[in-house]
């Protein structure tokens, strides 16, 4: 990783924090410039000031992914720029913990354009930048969660499958072309992320079980740049992987109908929470 590399240009979406910012971080001190997108324009802007210690050039783009046509804005802000984009990060997520039934159709929206198309357009937009010039680097972040439906988690996910499928496929479509894809898969990670803690999160931070950003961003960088199609992180994650397989059915069954391990979401306490809110 630290081979210094000359007028190259790395996308990251959700670079404002965690894994995002880490690879943002790792790219810039390589010597890339950097084109770093975020929804938060105060948040953004405190982790570009970080990032400007590395002498590299740096591109804010205060963006809501979520919008129908935000994957074609960002595609247009490089051409107007002349920017030329070498690595391509699909990394913005966001949180969707809650059943289906108390989950709104606008989240529902929200999260599946977050993490299903916008991802798909800019792999597309961008892919096909790359295969024309013969060469490029695609990451996109799935999940551990994609092996396995999660009750309350159902969206997400369902979404994170959708990735770790579509990035095994398009890997192989551009394998001819020299733009490697890789799915980079991560288990628990301490970022921003977690607002609402379950049980479950709770008991893997305390057993340790949850990675650094830092070091997740590294292992996924290493993989992209060495070509991999796929990378999970950390040994534990790589056995529940294997584990889940094996895992009895009355186990599984008994885990979908402990829903709160997943999510500190029960009916009773959707129903307290929105008694609450309607009296505010
Ligand atoms: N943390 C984990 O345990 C874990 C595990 C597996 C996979 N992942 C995946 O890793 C990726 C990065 O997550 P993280 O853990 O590093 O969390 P994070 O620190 O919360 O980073 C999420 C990034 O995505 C951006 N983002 C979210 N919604 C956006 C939107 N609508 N438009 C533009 N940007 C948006 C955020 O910007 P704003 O803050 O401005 O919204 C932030 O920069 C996600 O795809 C997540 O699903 C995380």
């Amino acid at each position: 990783m630290c081979e210094k590399v000359k007028h190259k240009t790395a996308l990251i979406s959700g670079a404002s924090s965690g894994i995002g910012y880490q690879c943002a971080d790792l790219l810039a001190q390589k010597g890339y410039d950097l084109i770093v997108i975020g929804k938060r324009a105060a948040k953004l802007e405190k982790a570009v000031q970080t990032l400007r210690q590395h002498p590299v050039i740096i591109y804010p783009l205060v963006l809501n992914l979520c919008e129908p046509d935000a994957a074609e804005n960002v595609f247009s802000f490089c051409k107007v720029n002349h920017l030329h984009v070498d690595v391509l990060i699909c990394n913005a997520g966001m949180n969707c913990v809650g059943q289906l039934m108390h989950t709104s159709p606008e989240e529902i929206i929200d999260i599946l354009q977050l993490q299903t198309l916008n991802p798909s357009l800019l792999c597309r937009y961008f892919g096909r930048e790359m295969k024309k010039k013969g060469g490029g680097h695609i990451l996109i972040v799935s999940s551990l969660t994609a092996y396995t439906p999660f009750p309350t988690l159902s969206l997400y996910a369902a979404s994170k499958r959708y990735l770790h499928s579509f990035s095994k496929a398009i890997a192989a479509e551009l394998k001819p072309f020299n733009v490697k894809v890789t799915d980079l898969c991560p288990g628990g990670v301490e970022t921003d992320f977690f607002d609402n803690r379950g049980k479950f999160i709770l008991l893997a931070m305390r057993f340790g079980l949850m990675m650094n950003a830092r070091k997740v961003a590294e292992k996924g960088l290493n993989a992209m740049f060495k070509g991999k199609t796929y990378i999970t992180p950390g040994w534990v994650n790589c056995l529940l992987i294997y584990m889940i397989h094996l895992l009895p059915r009355f186990c599984v069954a008994w885990l979908f109908n402990h829903t709160s391990l997943f999510a500190n979401e029960t009916d009773s306490k959707y129903e307290q929470k929105n008694k609450y809110l309607n009296h505010e």
